[in-house]
């Protein structure tokens, strides 16, 4: 390593300063070079722009099965995207505000941010009853005034095959993944339209396009095939009132839902990313990109549009 490097690399600002006033005139030079090359990029790097559609400051966010799993992720990307406003929502309306406490915790890391500065709630909510879900829209409504952007990410899956799956459970699932996704949608929209419009995001699948194998799961693939086409419906309905609806539809992704699966199976996981022309299970945080496009204004002029994230599954 260069000498130069060595004082670059190796120590703290104030022994460097003091390592490089020691240092032969030559490599002097070089460090100074070096060390003005240094601020140039420090002075640059403060003035680097994003584009600002994307931001989701000032934006009052909902995210529905959110105390863990994809919903969580999706609140943590509002969050490192600006947004301090925010209502999480689950069954369990303990678990729906530890989430919010801990969410608020990690936003203060590595920030200037305080936990003063976040407003995010836990609010218990089973999205497969009306009633349910238009009491956690109320509370959302008591606490900041507007709803800006709603993710529907609340689903279940199950694996029995058609014949053996019980009649009780399949009702059970079409609750929560579409009647669950349809309330959603529309007490956001019943609050969005008479404030100028809002942003919808209905979770789908792959299994909306296409039949997943090895495992049966009949009901969850027709179920999420409803969901995309309820995207699709509720954005004509709404368009020209400015409540846009699109849908996110995730490929095998590591959360508590594929690992309850997958606790069963060991060799479908390798059966899966070997489907997947990525090669790998998706991250949670692989999504966090596409949500946020999706809840900003980023996406303003798309309605009714599906955006596959699935490491390329459906495309072979
Ligand atoms: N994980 C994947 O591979 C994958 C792939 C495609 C689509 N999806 C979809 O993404 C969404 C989230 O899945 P996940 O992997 O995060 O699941 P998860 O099981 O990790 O989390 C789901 C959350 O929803 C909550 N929930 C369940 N029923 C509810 C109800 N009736 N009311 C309110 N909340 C309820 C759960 O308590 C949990 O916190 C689901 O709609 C799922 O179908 C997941």
């Amino acid at each position: 390593m260069s000498p130069t490097l060595l004082v670059r690399s190796s120590l703290p600002t104030v022994s460097r300063s003091l390592a490089v006033a020691r240092l032969p005139p030559r490599i002097l030079l070089h460090a100074r070079f070096n060390s003005t090359l240094d601020s140039a990029v420090a002075a640059k790097a403060k003035v680097v722009k994003t584009l600002p559609d994307f931001s989701m400051a000032n934006k009052v966010c909902m995210v529905t099965g959110a105390a863990r799993g994809l919903g969580n992720e999706f609140c943590r990307a509002f969050t490192q995207s600006g947004c301090t406003q925010l209502a999480i929502l689950d069954l369990k309306e303990e678990e729906a505000q530890e989430a919010a406490q801990e969410l608020v915790k990690q936003s203060c890391v590595d920030s200037d941010m305080e936990p003063g500065d976040y407003n995010i709630i836990g609010i218990g909510c089973d999205v497969s009853s009306e009633l349910s879900v238009q009491q956690a829209y109320r509370r959302v409504m008591d606490t900041y005034g507007r709803i800006d952007s709603v993710v529907a990410s609340a689903g279940i899956v199950e694996n029995y095959s058609a014949f053996d799956y019980p009649f009780d459970r399949i009702k059970r699932l079409y609750d929560i993944n579409v009647h669950g996704a349809f309330f959603t949608a529309r007490e956001a929209a019943r609050h969005m339209i008479p404030q100028g419009g809002g942003s919808v995001v209905l979770v789908a699948s792959m299994s909306a396009n296409i039949v997943n194998i090895p495992q049966p799961q009949t009901p969850y693939n027709a179920a999420k095939a409803a969901v995309k086409h309820m995207a699709a419906s509720l954005a004509v309905e709404w368009a020209k009132k400015g409540v846009r609806v699109n849908c996110l539809s995730p490929g095998y992704m590591l959360t508590k839902l594929t690992r309850t699966i997958l606790a069963h199976d060991t060799e479908l996981k390798k059966t899966w990313e070997s489907l997947t022309p990525m090669g790998r299970m998706g991250e949670p945080e692989d999504l966090a990109g596409a949500v946020v496009f999706l809840a900003s204004d980023a996406s303003r002029f798309m309605t009714g549009s599906e955006i596959r994230v699935d490491g390329g599954y459906c495309i072979i």
